[in-house]
């Protein structure tokens, strides 16, 4: 990828390094921010930290695509600045259209802990979205509202209901229990805003799952039938704070936002947060999220890159509900088929060996008829003792590894048997079952050598099918010049 605003030449990756995700030109990042199609170019930001492979003062990063699979780098559209409502930081928003003309509303940060002030910051961007103007004027909305007792007053998310601009942000209360709160501001030009209380709570715990102690990057999707709330689960007091994204569905009526019910886990892995939304010009509703990924400060200190964004999912609703799947274009990323067919005696001791691994690649796996367990299996080792699983059983799917013992799982309701797909790309591993739940992890090799690909089914009569595709390692355009692979 282009050293961006000539910075110097881009690291040397190491196997595990994502190359076909998302990631920044080096060291960290963190939420995709303000996804937006316009003029037929995906642009993507997200938060980044160049000079060092943790989180710190953020700055926007920005890619584009035409097709979803090759990636170009643009310079940083945002970055903090001494004497600003930013200086501390450029933290998470979103870009929109306004009149005509591109804008990111972001997070201004000025200070740190109990004294940080979270500030609805905008710029406002050339035809080509690749120079931004930060206004001159300060904030727009210089601070959480009087009386609101939490500092947290961040991740702005707009949208134009027809007669009036709304915005949204995330919060939580701060006295008994404490809880994630939305907030709602409006607007008739997108300039002035005006407070309008609360938009959307809950409790700290619904449905059974932990909602945190507040809320970050509020999402909202409207999904002709459906409106879904998105929010991220933040607990700072639990061993790993960013919890997990949420999916509430209801419909907003009186400027507040009504549940149907209990909310849903978003994504069912361990590394998934700060999902953030698009509706492309073919009216899809597109979610990127940000891969986590769990290193030792040791392990962290030595990698050329830390986090990456999920492959985009198109979300949508069927009678059945929600469904998140990969979006089609992602078959551009194939560059060889490693195998496909039907699958020889996969109830074998070890199951069948399909291919060997490859760092980057795409399984998919459909079967008929399956009684009991059935999956893939990726030797992450050549003695295959480090593996990755994915295995359908009794109405779940469950990703584990590298250790036995280490997984996620995923409850699948819909009748009949759930097709996989399965992508990986480095430590980075997407699964997508029956093209309605999504479980992202990341699963940390040791060697450079991998095993095989095997497929499993615990009964004889199953009928597997599987097909294994390499996948680019440079669809993210890294090459000095800036000319993506093809
Ligand atoms: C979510 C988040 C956002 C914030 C950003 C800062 O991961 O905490 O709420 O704007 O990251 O980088």
């Amino acid at each position: 990828m282009t050293g961006a605003a000539g910075r110097s030449a881009p690291p040397a990756l190491d196997p595990d390094t994502p190359r076909y995700h998302v990631t920044g030109e080096r060291n960290w990042i963190n939420d995709p921010n303000g996804p937006l199609h316009h003029n037929g170019v995906y642009h993507l930001f997200f938060q980044a930290n160049v000079h060092a492979p943790e989180w710190g003062p953020p700055s926007w990063g920005h890619v584009s695509s035409t097709d979803l699979v090759h990636w170009r780098r643009h310079p940083d559209a945002l970055a903090p600045e001494p004497g600003r409502a930013d200086a501390d930081g450029c933290w998470s928003g979103c870009a929109r259209i306004v009149d005509g003309r591109p804008v990111l509303y972001y997070t201004g940060v000025v200070g740190d802990g109990d004294d940080r002030v979270e500030a609805v910051c905008r710029a406002t961007g050339s035809a080509d979205l690749t120079a931004w103007a930060k206004d001159p004027d300060g904030p727009l909305v210089a601070g959480p509202p009087d009386g609101l007792d939490s500092g947290y007053h961040r991740d702005p998310f707009l949208w134009h209901d027809g007669r009036e601009w709304q915005l949204i942000l995330g919060s939580g209360t701060t006295s008994g229990e404490r809880h994630g709160t939305v907030l709602r501001y409006s607007s008739h030009d997108a300039a002035t805003w005006h407070y309008r209380g609360e938009f959307f709570a809950a409790p700290r715990e619904a449905g059974g799952i932990d909602l945190g102690e507040h809320w970050e990057c509020p999402q909202l999707l409207d999904l002709g039938d459906l409106t879904v709330l998105l929010l991220s689960c933040q607990d700072p007091k639990a061993p790993r704070p960013l919890l997990h994204t949420v999916a509430y569905t209801g419909r907003i009526t009186g400027g507040a936002f009504h549940a149907h019910g209990p909310p849903h886990l978003f994504d069912h892995g361990d590394a998934l947060y700060a999902p953030a939304a698009a509706v492309d010009a073919a009216g899809r509703t597109l979610v990127w999220g940000w891969v986590q990924e769990p290193l030792s400060e040791h392990d962290r200190a030595r990698a050329a890159k830390v986090g990456a964004l999920t492959l985009p999912r198109v979300v949508d609703t069927d009678k059945a509900g929600l469904r998140v799947r990969p979006a089609p274009e992602l078959e551009g990323l194939r560059t060889g088929l490693l195998r496909s067919g039907p699958v020889p005696d996969p109830a074998g001791a070890r199951g069948s060996v399909l291919c060997p691994a490859a760092r980057q690649m795409e399984i998919e796996v459909a079967v008929e008829q399956p009684r009991g367990r059935y999956g893939v299996r990726v030797e992450l080792s050549p003695d295959g003792t480090r593996a990755l699983t994915v295995a359908v059983d009794a109405g779940a799917v469950t990703v584990t590894g590298p250790a036995p013992d280490e997984g996620c799982r995923a409850p699948l309701d819909a009748a009949g048997p759930a097709a996989l797909r399965i992508y990986l790309d480095g430590s980075v591993v997407e699964v997508f079952a029956g093209d309605r739940v999504a479980l992202t992890r990341r699963i940390h090799t040791t060697g450079p050598a991998l095993g095989a690909v095997r497929a499993f089914a615990a009964h004889d009569g199953t009928r597997m099918d599987c097909s294994v595709w390499r996948l680019s390692a440079t669809a993210v355009d890294e090459a000095p010049g800036g000319a993506a692979d093809t």
